[in-house]
């Protein structure tokens, strides 16, 4: 049973969970972060970033592997990925570059693709696995890029984006939902179900629906998220509007 954590406002939630993830840092400098990008981290990448600054969260140690990336898009473009966590994140704090991890969505078409699918697993499991991951959560039920489907990948894979999922990415690519890609690279769903422990969070009324029925409904590749019913150590943040369609 996933452990349900509420908050007035998406800003009181950031700084919890800044300061839950700076005490882990203090206990764990090693410690293997697992991170999304989308609107609902960035309020927490701001605290992270505010902690730093102030002393009380120290990441030379630390490592990061991110959930997904555009195929097609390269490191260093500033639609990727990559660069929205260089703007809102890695820029700002004392992380070591060689420890940040990243999908290359400039990979090759073809059997390139699951090379680098297969690299990334490898670093995963070479690190010692990922210790916290933080994830969003798509309108549509996906987590990192599973999008909803009759059957789910298991592991690192190249999948493609729905529509849904490609309007939504529309501000990253000057509103033009015809120019975001779409393919992206993801972690798989096991890749996920594997970190030690999952933090999913949930901001705004229009998650409400999508989070009753991760918490609530079938386990069901029809809604990824829904997966996270599985694992034993899910910890679900929301604010008061996601969580509006709760019993709780
Ligand atoms: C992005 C990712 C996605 C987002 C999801 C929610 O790295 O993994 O699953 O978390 O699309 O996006 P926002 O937060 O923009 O609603």
């Amino acid at each position: 049973m996933a452990s349900v954590r509420i908050f007035d406002t998406p800003a009181v939630l950031a700084r919890a969970l800044a300061g839950h993830i700076g005490r882990a840092l203090a206990a764990q400098p090693a410690l293997v972060l697992g991170l999304a990008t989308g609107r609902t981290p960035i309020p927490l990448y701001r605290e992270l970033v505010r902690r730093h600054a102030d002393g009380r969260a120290d990441f030379s140690r630390a490592t990061t592997f991110n959930l997904d990336e555009f195929l097609g898009v390269s490191a260093d473009d500033p639609r990727s990925y990559r660069a929205f966590m260089k703007k809102h994140f890695f820029d700002h704090v004392n992380l070591t570059p060689r420890r940040i991890h990243f999908l290359n969505g400039a990979v090759r078409p073809g059997r390139d693709v699951q090379r680098e699918c297969d690299r990334y697993e490898r670093a995963i499991e070479r690190a010692g696995g990922i210790d916290v991951q933080i994830l969003g959560l798509g309108m549509n039920g996906h987590i990192g890029f599973n999008e909803p489907a009759r059957a789910l990948v298991a592991r690192t894979h190249a999948t493609r984006l729905k529509p849904a999922t490609r309007r939504a990415n529309a501000p990253l690519f000057g509103n033009r939902v015809g120019a975001v890609p779409r393919e992206a690279l993801s972690m798989g769903m096991a890749t996920i179900l594997h970190a030690k422990r999952i933090v999913l969070l949930a901001t705004g009324s229009t998650k409400a629906r999508c989070v009753e029925r991760m918490l609530a409904g079938p386990v069901t590749p029809r809604l990824p998220a829904s997966f996270l019913q599985l694992h034993r150590h899910v910890e679900i943040w929301l604010d008061r509007a996601a969580e509006s369609n709760l019993e709780v």
